[in-house]
């Protein structure tokens, strides 16, 4: 019988020595919080598919801004469900719609770093990220859109755009526009490796953004036209290596759970921030594992969101963030 000469249980004694020889620890600056701002509603309301997120109403922001501070949380992301849709999305570049006034709330009544989600399927009646033609989603007029939205989250204050809506050029076409409308400071977030994923499922049931049926065009039911088939990783590394030649300050993976090779990859290639999204579907099933009493939901977002951190993230866009501010205050 030999005895084993490496041992590693050594390094694992107690909390303080696990603490101290392992390598990385989630902190409360690490997170985005995603809010979602409804148009029309009198108060918040709990989003059925997503439990402990809910739909605030506009006027109740500055409480939940000044929430997120008390917390530690750095940053929101705005995420606007408006009360109108039409075919061209027309109310995600209203200069009064849900998100631009949404800005300006968050940032008169605090200090938080601001994102806005810039897409056009949740003002859409078809529900897809863009302009619609009888060839499918058009990617240059959807370009123009997207930069005129930009521009809009841009004079409402916003300190970061970030396009989700996978068109190709979509960076350079906002940072372009960005720049000559005299906003050369706001940066670009670009959801660059975005999965055409079922774990955003919640996410449209939340704000009626699921792509409809159109008739002649059988393939537009998903958005496998536009965002990332999941097969394929060297096509998100394409991505992400355009969206920085197009400006791009802040790249992202999402989902992030069943991408953590695409986001370690990326952060041994690329020298700029990198965020992932820890998205609705990821979310919810740690929510209903708990809420049937089969895992424990704390140590299941920590371990998750570690996980997300070693693989390579900057910072992480989570529903959790602040109930894991909280938690980290405890430990
Ligand atoms: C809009 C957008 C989506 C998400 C963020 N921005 C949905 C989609 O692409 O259908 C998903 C976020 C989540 O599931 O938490 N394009
Ligand atoms: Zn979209």
């Amino acid at each position: 019988m030999s005895f084993p000469s490496a041992r590693l249980r050594r390094l694992r004694k107690s909390e303080k020595i696990r603490e101290l020889v392992n390598g990385v620890a989630l902190s409360k600056h690490d997170f985005v919080y995603p809010v979602f701002v409804k148009e029309g509603i009198a108060r918040k309301s709990e989003i059925h598919g997503m439990p402990g997120q809910h739909h605030h109403a506009l006027h109740e922001l500055g409480k939940l801004a000044e929430e997120c501070e008390a917390a530690g949380v750095p940053g929101v992301l705005i995420l606007g469900i408006p009360k109108r849709k039409n075919v061209l999305g027309s109310e995600a570049y209203n200069e009064n719609g849900i998100v631009q006034r949404a800005v300006k709330q968050v940032k008169e009544k605090s200090e938080l770093v601001v994102f806005t989600d810039v897409c056009l399927c949740q003002y859409t009646t078809h529900g897809h990220c863009g302009v619609l033609t009888k060839q499918g989603v058009d990617n240059d007029r959807t370009l123009r859109l997207l930069a005129k939205t930009a521009v809009s989250h841009a004079r409402a204050g916003a300190d970061f755009v970030a396009p989700s809506g996978m068109m190709d050029g979509q960076v350079k076409a906002i940072r372009d526009a960005l720049d000559s409308s005299g906003f050369g400071d706001v940066g670009i977030m670009s959801y660059s490796a975005k999965f055409a994923s079922s774990f955003y499922g919640p996410f449209r049931e939340a704000v009626e953004s699921a792509p409809k049926r159109v008739r002649g065009l059988p393939y537009l039911s998903d958005r496998n036209t536009y965002q990332m088939d999941f097969r394929s990783l060297e096509q998100a590394m394409r991505e992400i290596s355009l969206d920085i030649e197009e400006g791009a300050d802040v790249v992202m993976v999402k989902p992030a759970l069943p991408y953590l090779d695409v986001i370690r990859e990326a952060r041994r290639r690329f020298d700029v921030p990198l965020a992932a999204y820890q998205v609705s579907g990821e979310y919810v099933m740690i929510k209903l594992a708990s809420q049937r009493g089969v895992i424990d939901e704390k140590r299941a977002f920590m371990e998750t969101l570690t996980s997300i951190k070693r693989a390579g993230a900057n910072f992480i866009i989570t529903y959790a963030a602040l109930d894991v501010a909280k938690w980290l205050d405890e430990t």
